[in-house]
C-alpha cells in the first residue's frame, strides 16, 4: 500500500518549501538569477531579510501563498523582480518605480561615486544637472548624500517626473525638476551649472532586440534607444548643454559597453578635456568624464 502523504496544507505553505519550488520552477523555464528571485520575492513578501528566510518556520497565511504564485508566474514571463515588487534599492534608496521608469542599475551606482568626488573637489556645494532622470537615482542620490548641492534634473516624460517627484519626497530631499527635451529651454541656468550628468540612453537601435528579456519588454524603450550607433544623445548633449556649463565644469556620463573611446573623442570634439574614465564595480569603464573650460 502506498504510504498516505503525511503533508498537510500547512507544510504546503511553508516558506523553505514555497522557494525551493519557485526556485526550481524558474530554473527550469530558464529564468535568470532563479533562486534569488524566488527569496527576495518571498522575503519582501513577508517583510524579513532574505538571510531570515532558512529560519523561518511560519506557514504562510492563504492570502500569502496566493500572492506569491501570481509574482512567481510572472517571473516565469520574464518580469524583473524590481517591476514585480514595483521598487528598487539604489545606494541608500528604495525607489519607485512605474512602466516610465527605467530599474536603476548597479552600474550606475558607481557613476554616483564620480559624480560625488567632482563634487567633494567643490567642497561639497555646487549646482548640478542631470539630463534624463529616470526613477531620480543619481539626483536623488546626489542631493542626499551631499546635501549643499542644489540639483536640477529634466526629462522628457511627464510620467518619469512624476515618479521622481514622488522618490524625491519621500527622501526627503529637493530637486528641481524640468519636463523637457534634454536641456532646452534652461536659459536661467546658463553657465552656472558646475557638474553635469546624464546616463542617457545608449543601446544602438539595431541591438534593442537582442537584449534579455527582462529589459526589451519591460523597461520603457525611451529610455534604451540611443539611435544607429548609441551615441545620438552624447552628441546632442555635449553640444546643447554648452550653454548651460560653468568654466571648469565636470561631466560624468555614463557610457556602455566599448562606448568609452567614442564618447571621449565627441567630447574632445566638442571641445571638452577629456580626464579619463570611472570604472564600475566589475572593473569595467562605466563613466567618461570631461572637463569644460574654453576660457
Ligand atoms: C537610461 S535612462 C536613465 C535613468 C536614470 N538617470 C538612471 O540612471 O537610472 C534615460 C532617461 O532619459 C530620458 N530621456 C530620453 N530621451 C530624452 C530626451 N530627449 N530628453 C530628456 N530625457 C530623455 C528617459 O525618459 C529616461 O528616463
Amino acid at each position: 500500500m502506498e504510504p498516505r502523504s503525511r503533508l498537510t496544507p500547512r507544510d504546503d505553505r511553508e516558506a523553505r518549501r514555497l522557494v525551493r519550488d519557485a526556485a526550481r520552477r524558474l530554473e527550469e523555464a530558464g529564468v535568470p538569477e532563479a533562486r534569488v528571485s524566488a527569496e527576495v520575492l518571498l522575503s519582501e513578501l513577508l517583510g524579513i531579510g532574505r538571510s531570515d528566510l532558512a529560519a523561518f518556520e511560519k506557514p504562510l497565511s492563504r492570502d500569502q501563498a496566493t500572492l506569491y504564485e501570481t509574482w512567481i508566474s510572472r517571473r516565469l514571463k520574464r518580469e524583473p523582480v524590481q517591476r514585480i515588487l514595483g521598487r528598487a534599492y539604489f545606494r541608500n534608496l528604495e525607489l519607485m518605480l512605474d512602466e516610465h521608469t527605467l530599474i536603476p542599475r548597479p552600474d550606475t551606482e558607481s557613476v554616483v561615486e564620480a559624480v560625488l568626488g567632482a563634487v567633494d573637489r567643490r567642497k561639497g556645494s555646487c549646482r548640478v544637472l542631470d539630463v534624463g532622470a529616470g526613477s531620480g537615482a543619481i539626483a536623488i542620490s546626489v542631493a542626499q548624500e551631499r546635501p549643499l548641492c542644489e540639483v536640477h534634473a529634466t526629462d522628457n516624460s511627464y510620467g518619469v517626473l512624476k515618479t521622481v517627484r514622488k522618490n524625491a519626497d519621500r527622501a526627503g530631499v529637493t530637486l528641481h525638476l524640468y519636463h523637457i527635451d534634454l536641456v532646452s529651454g534652461l536659459d536661467e541656468l546658463d553657465k552656472s551649472i558646475e557638474v553635469l550628468i546624464s546616463n542617457p540612453p545608449y543601446i544602438r537601435s539595431d541591438d534593442l532586440h537582442r537584449l534579455a528579456p527582462e529589459v526589451r519588454y519591460w523597461d520603457p524603450s525611451t529610455a534604451l534607444d540611443g539611435g544607429p550607433d548609441g551615441l545620438d544623445f552624447y552628441r546632442r548633449i555635449l553640444t546643447e548643454a554648452k550653454p548651460l556649463l560653468a568654466n571648469g565644469a565636470d561631466v560624468v556620463l555614463e557610457v556602455g559597453d566599448g562606448q568609452t573611446e567614442d564618447v571621449l573623442e565627441l567630447g574632445r570634439r566638442a571641445g571638452y578635456t577629456p580626464l579619463g574614465t570611472h570604472t564600475d564595480l566589475a572593473g569595467s569603464p562605466r563613466a567618461v568624464l570631461l572637463w569644460w573650460g574654453p576660457d
